[in-house]
């Protein structure tokens, strides 16, 4: 059996927004603070799937790392890492593009949501990324990956390929890793459309709340998100059929730690031009502290490329000896 060990990243491409942070990196904190072992990734090699301007990718990585130190990651708590700096990632991710069969890529449903009726111009990258994806995960025998939902699919098929090298070599050598999705904000939607997630890739950018956004900038983005006249409901029944209210209460709930229910409870009855600013003020008095630390931090990119380059050392003493010993069960 294999030691608990926490792996889970974010891609540095565009902005940092409210569903990487309630999704994603809050419970990342939440997790490091547990005292298991954690390692959380900047994963740049994901990120140039699609094309990337040089600077663009240069500076949203260091965004990025102040944004996990800003919301709390420890880099003594846990390892802090830009994925290109540790080679073992790729070079696993090659073997496991050898393990995976075409037609398991051809069923991931987020190749198929960003690419659409384009998917002869995608990349080799973007269909292999699950892949890459699992090699990240694979590389340090991470059992546990905290994700939002949209990646849920992902770690099903890091465990495929985790069960067919086993079996193929007849080892016991990769563990069968569990997607961790929990809390009341797992799936953050666009603020302009009730039935897409929230994503960096959104051409709106009102449709996202970016971390770094002026508390104007996001009072004026919650005043404009798309809604329905109804008041808000006393209990959850209340809010099926209605994706935007629902949204709007999740994101209330994952920002002020409560459950839709205690939110309901409070809130109930009263009228979006009510509720829109109490969301407002509640999303600015959690993130403003959050991105003011994170202006800091960027102040001295030295410092974060030093983080990052020690975060990489020690990666490379747990990824250099996993690699070592794969290379061996294939034979190299
Ligand atoms: P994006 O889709 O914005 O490019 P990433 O692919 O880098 O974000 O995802 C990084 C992490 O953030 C993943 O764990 C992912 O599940 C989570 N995540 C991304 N978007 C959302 C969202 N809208 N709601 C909840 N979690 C999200
Ligand atoms: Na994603």
């Amino acid at each position: 059996s294999f030691t608990p060990r926490v792996f889970s990243g974010v891609q540095p491409s565009g902005d940092l927004h409210l569903g990487n942070y309630l999704g994603a990196i809050r419970r990342f904190v939440e997790v490091q603070d547990t005292g298991v072992e954690t390692i959380y990734c900047m994963v740049d090699l994901h990120a140039i799937t699609v094309w990337q301007d040089p600077a663009d990718l240069a500076r949203s990585t260091r965004t990025l790392c102040a944004g996990y130190l800003a919301a709390g990651i420890d880099p003594q708590k846990s390892i802090l890492i830009n994925q290109s700096q540790v080679p073992e990632h790729a070079q696993l991710a090659w073997i496991f593009n050898c393990v995976a069969r075409m037609g398991w890529m051809q069923r991931m449903t987020q190749f198929k949501d960003k690419v659409g009726k384009n998917a002869q111009n995608a990349s080799l990258g973007l269909f292999a990324y699950p892949a890459l994806m699992a090699a990240d995960i694979l590389i340090y025998h991470a059992t546990h990956v905290p994700v939002g939902e949209d990646q849920k699919q992902h770690v099903e098929l890091t465990r495929d390929i985790a069960a067919k090298f086993n079996h193929d070599y007849d080892v016991d050598f990769f563990p069968m890793t569990e997607p961790v999705i929990e809390g009341a904000a797992t799936r953050v939607m666009s603020l302009r459309d009730g039935s897409k997630k929230m994503s960096k890739s959104d051409p709106s950018d009102a449709s996202r709340i970016n971390m770094m956004d002026d508390a104007d900038t996001i009072a004026r983005k919650i005043r404009r998100a798309k809604t329905d006249p109804d008041a808000l409901p006393s209990e959850v029944a209340g809010l099926e059929e209605r994706p935007e209210a629902r949204n709007l209460v999740n994101i209330y709930a994952g920002l002020n730690d409560q459950s839709v229910d205690q939110v309901l409870e409070e809130v109930g009855g009263r009228q979006f031009s009510e509720f829109k600013p109490m969301l407002a003020e509640l999303a600015v008095s959690k993130l403003a502290p959050i991105s003011t630390e994170m202006t800091r931090l960027l102040a001295d990119p030295g410092e974060i490329d030093r983080i990052l380059a020690s975060g990489a050392q020690r990666a490379r003493a747990i990824t250099a000896p996993i690699l070592a010993r794969t290379y061996e069960i294939v034979g190299m």
